[in-house]
């Protein structure tokens, strides 16, 4: 699966599910940036910082106690999620901001997405992946199109909407093989 390429982003291995981040990757940024630049990257890292609270939580909770295949898809992409939540509070904290407090809301709609989904089964759960990853790759070209960010934090944002192009594959791939087996 090393190297599968993903629609408009060939660049990005996400293979790696969490990239290795040394002492010097970590920044303080924003110094010098005007304003109204400063206030979108603000708005565009909240948005983000919640929505990957929201996506790392649907996968939690979609985890069974089953030892099988299915479950450890599972995990790696809750892992990747957690990663892309790490990567939204990092750049946060080196722009001066503080994440939204109001984000536990995010967490109650990804528990709510998440063990429905759940309940309803495997199939279930790979249409709900399915269709929040949709929604997200969306959002992140929204977010990539209007917004000034600096390079490193752009590539960031790029690299975990490839991942989440790859998550979108993956379900898609499993949910046709589920069909198969009908
Ligand atoms: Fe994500
Ligand atoms: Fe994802």
């Amino acid at each position: 699966m090393g190297n599968q390429k993903t629609q408009g982003q060939t660049s990005y291995d996400i293979s790696i599910i969490r990239p290795q981040m040394c002492s010097e990757d970590f920044k303080m940024r924003g110094k010098g940036m005007e304003p109204a630049r400063l206030k979108a990257i603000r708005k565009g890292l909240l948005a983000l910082h919640t929505l990957e609270l929201m996506a790392m939580t649907i996968y939690k909770f979609q985890i069974t106690r089953e030892n099988g295949e299915f479950n450890r898809q599972l995990i790696a992409a809750m892992c990747n999620e957690m990663t892309h939540y790490q990567d939204f509070q990092v750049k946060l904290y080196e722009f001066g901001f503080k994440p939204s407090i109001i984000r536990l809301a995010y967490w109650i709609v990804g528990f709510t997405f998440g063990f429905g989904s759940r309940l309803l089964g495997s199939r279930t759960i790979l249409k709900t992946g399915i269709w929040v990853e949709t929604k997200a790759v969306h959002h992140y070209a929204e977010l990539l199109g209007n917004i000034d960010w600096d390079q490193d934090t752009r590539q960031v944002i790029e690299k975990d909407q490839a991942d989440e192009n790859g998550h979108i594959n993956r379900w898609k791939k499993l949910l046709l093989e589920s069909k198969s087996e009908d």
